[in-house]
């Protein structure tokens, strides 16, 4: 089993810091990295994996800086990047035998990995169609099913849901959970549903921080995070947005009940519900 450490991590962009001297250790299990766009889960990914240099500070694979392992950390990695680029004229199967070339797999090894992936995303009966042909979440189960074929240890991939439906989703979901089981899964997301029931660990990043991290009991019970119902006017309505941060909201009756996150109660009347992950993600993605 590897530990993977970031020792005061930090990367710039002419100036502007895109992730700030960031301290964390992962260990075995699923890790979700929830940000809203712009917050730095790319960019703290791209150094995962060596493929960025940090501003300042390193990434340690077992106490080794990735940097020195060279070849013997992209064999322990497995990376769907965000910006995947595919190969239209390729059909799946033709588009993995390549990318398994690439990584130096043999080939009988690599034919029987295939299937075996092309079955565990759904894509066996498709395996001969070309890419150009294949919708959003097609492309991105080849995406991920392509960063398992070396069977890694390491495994990182950005925003793995963007384009999935929602049966996609739920089937992704199941494939990850069985991931974390051995190795180091990290994935990153701005969407709380997507690693809200499989992720061991989350991370809230916020400006290139890690502003909340810790298991989802541990993140719904945030002392400064509450959540109250009320039922204002209709014509209060545009005043609470602009006053609470309202996660809700419907018609009831002649009225409207809004679903607020906030430390104290927004009404005298107001009553107290029960916190969640987004109620949390919202409450510090909209703080100061
Ligand atoms: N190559 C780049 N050059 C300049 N700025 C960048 C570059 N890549 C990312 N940024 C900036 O760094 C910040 C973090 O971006 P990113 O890591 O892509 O966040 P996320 O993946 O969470 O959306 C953003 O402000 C973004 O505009
Ligand atoms: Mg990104």
């Amino acid at each position: 089993m590897h530990e993977l450490r970031l020792m005061d991590i930090e990367k710039k962009y002419k100036g502007k810091t895109a992730v700030e001297n960031l301290n964390y250790t992962f260990h075995q299990g699923v890790y979700g990295l929830l940000g809203e766009n712009g917050a730095g889960k790319t960019t703290l990914m791209r150094m995962l994996c060596g493929v960025l240099q940090p501003t300042q500070g390193k990434v340690l694979c077992d106490d080794i800086e990735i940097e020195k392992m060279g070849s013997e950390y992209r064999r322990l990695l497995g990376y769907l990047p965000q910006d995947f680029g595919y190969y239209p004229e390729f059909s799946a199967e033709r588009f993995l035998q390549y990318i398994a070339a690439l990584k130096a797999i043999p080939k009988k090894e690599a034919d029987s990995k295939i299937k075996e992936l092309l079955e565990m995303v759904g894509l066996t009966k498709e395996r001969k169609k070309k890419l150009k042909t294949f919708s959003g979440g097609m492309l991105r189960r080849v995406g991920i099913a392509q960063a398992l074929l070396n069977e890694p240890e390491i495994l990182i991939l950005d925003e793995p849901t963007a384009g999935l439906d929602p049966k996609e989703r739920v089937h992704f979901r199941n494939i990850i959970s069985s991931l974390g089981k051995n190795r180091i899964v990290i994935l990153s997301t701005h969407i709380v549903s997507d690693i809200e029931y499989i992720a061991d660990e989350i991370l809230i990043m916020k400006a290139g921080q890690i502003i909340r991290n810790g298991i989802h009991k541990e993140l719904v019970n945030d002392k400064e995070v509450s959540v109250w119902k009320c039922v204002v006017e209709e014509k209060e309505v545009e005043e609470f947005q602009a006053n609470y941060t309202v996660s809700n909201l419907r018609p009831h009756e002649e009225k409207t009940e809004l679903r607020i996150v906030s430390k104290e109660a927004p009404t005298d009347t107001a009553i107290r519900g029960e916190v969640t992950l987004e109620d949390v993600y919202l409450y510090y993605a909209q703080k100061e």
